[in-house]
């Protein structure tokens, strides 16, 4: 078999481990020999966690994607547009298979990208987009093609996970265990894209494409993250049997597929409660299999160049099949808004102000809505005079819901801002 000359751009985490695979290449269990034929990042003078001098350096991405002698070219650049875009493009144009980890260029222009595949006949591979190290994107794609799937979902946000894991173990606030991340190295500097649910969106909208040969359009995507969760939310929810957690899901549904982000509440027995810190899992539910979990760890140079090099040593196998695995006989959907027409038991927790009839204006304002309570728990009143009290709801829309918590937003016997997820069995 011809030896593969990867043309690798971006040398961070992820490009320094694919980096230290490729020259640890004898113990791994690759069809035959890969090497590297360039490189390239923004700064060639930057001191790396592996040397690459002895590597040719290339003053662009795009020009190491052109190059004659480069096989495959690999995007660890990252970044929806600019320059991973254009190496890509420049790379699938010159007749050449592209491996990346980037799941927000995925996500955004993944069609597009699948299209300029297809018409320069060469393969388009991103495991390493959704969930690093966890081989999901090729086993949903191929492995589970004989399966209808009915749902996809998951938690695709390492961050995220460790944040409400650790707020709830050490009993500290969402600021405080930020900061504590950020200075471990577990959270970026900017934590934006991970704590407002878009890296997770990004996922879900990669596997619900694969899953249900659709579309994607990554502007429907409902889109919710853990800033605004409380320590109160955590503990509450457990103290009532629950976990709270991140979580991407894809239904199919009449309207289209239906992609959302949302922190929501898991019965303690239900797969992904058990999924603490930052380790990622997907669950794939779907006829005649039933469900499936695969789990582990979502993130991290070394994970995340595994399931890269897993990909290229696909490409030394010949057969190609298209990027998302859609074909031209599948039922093709499109992606739709999330409608707020499901139905779901919900916690809602709110600060009862300390006045006579709280409660009761409380579940009157419930009752108006047709929302009836499964459970409640009332604290006593905190340092600043308000009672926390939590509700789990009986089975009810979310429209009911939104209109009660509007009602709630009216009464002067609550404090602050009610907090509503919807909580999710073990089914
Ligand atoms: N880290 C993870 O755990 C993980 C997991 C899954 C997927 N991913 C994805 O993998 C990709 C890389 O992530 P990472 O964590 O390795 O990022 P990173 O550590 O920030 O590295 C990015 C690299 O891209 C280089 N770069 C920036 N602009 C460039 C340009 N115009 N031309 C060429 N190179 C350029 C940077 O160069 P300098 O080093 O010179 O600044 C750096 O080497 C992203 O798409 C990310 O979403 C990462």
């Amino acid at each position: 078999m011809k030896p593969l000359r990867l043309g690798i751009a971006g040398l961070g985490h992820v490009g320094c481990g694919l980096v230290e695979l490729v020259e640890a290449q004898a113990r791994l269990r690759l069809p035959a020999q890969v090497s590297i034929r360039g490189v390239t990042a923004r700064s060639r003078n930057r001191n790396r966690s592996v040397d690459v001098s002895g590597y040719d350096w290339f003053d662009s991405a795009e020009a190491l994607a052109a190059d004659p002698d480069v096989d495959v070219f690999v995007e660890l650049i990252g970044g929806s547009d600019g320059p991973a875009k254009l190496a890509v493009e420049a790379a699938l144009r010159a007749g050449k298979p592209v491996v990346t980890a980037n799941k927000a260029l995925i996500a955004e222009h993944g069609m597009a990208l699948a299209r300029l595949a297809d018409e320069n006949g060469v393969d388009l591979l991103f495991e390493a987009a959704v969930a690093g190290g966890v081989p999901i994107v090729r086993t949903l794609r191929d492995s589970l093609s004989g399966i209808e799937v009915r749902r996809v979902s998951g938690i695709l946000n390492g961050t995220c996970n460790f944040l409400t894991s650790e707020m709830l173990a050490t009993g500290r606030s969402y600021a405080d265990v930020l900061a504590e991340a950020q200075k471990l190295g577990f959270a970026e500097a900017d934590p934006t894209l991970d704590v407002s649910g878009t890296d997770a969106a990004h996922k879900i909208a990669i596997l619900s494409a694969i899953a249900f040969s659709a579309n994607l359009d990554f502007s429907k995507v409902s889109i919710g993250g853990v800033e605004d969760l409380d320590l109160l939310d955590l503990t509450f929810a457990e103290r009532l049997g629950y976990t709270v957690k991140l979580i991407a899901e894809g239904v199919l549904t009449d309207d289209g597929v239906v992609c959302r982000v949302e922190p929501k509440v898991l019965e303690a027995s239900h797969p992904l409660a058990q999924i603490h810190g930052s380790l990622n899992s997907v669950r794939v539910e779907g006829e005649p299999l039933g469900a499936i979990v695969v789990s582990g760890p979502g993130a991290g140079g070394g994970p995340t160049a595994s399931a890269v090099m897993g990909d290229v040593s696909k490409l030394f196998r010949t057969g190609r099949r298209t990027a998302f695995g859609h074909a031209e006989h599948h039922l093709i959907r499109e992606f739709a808004v999330a409608a707020d027409t499901e139905s779901a038991p919900w916690f809602l927790r709110v600060r009862l102000a300390d006045v006579s009839g709280a409660l009761a204006s409380l579940s009157d304002a419930l009752a108006k809505e047709g929302v009836s309570i499964d459970k409640l728990l009332q604290d006593s009143a905190h340092e600043d005079g308000t009672a926390p009290v939590a509700i789990v709801t009986h089975q009810c829309g979310r429209a009911n819901m939104a209109r009660a918590v509007n009602q709630l937003n009216q009464l002067s016997s609550i404090a602050g801002k009610p907090r509503l997820i919807r909580i999710e069995m073990d089914h």
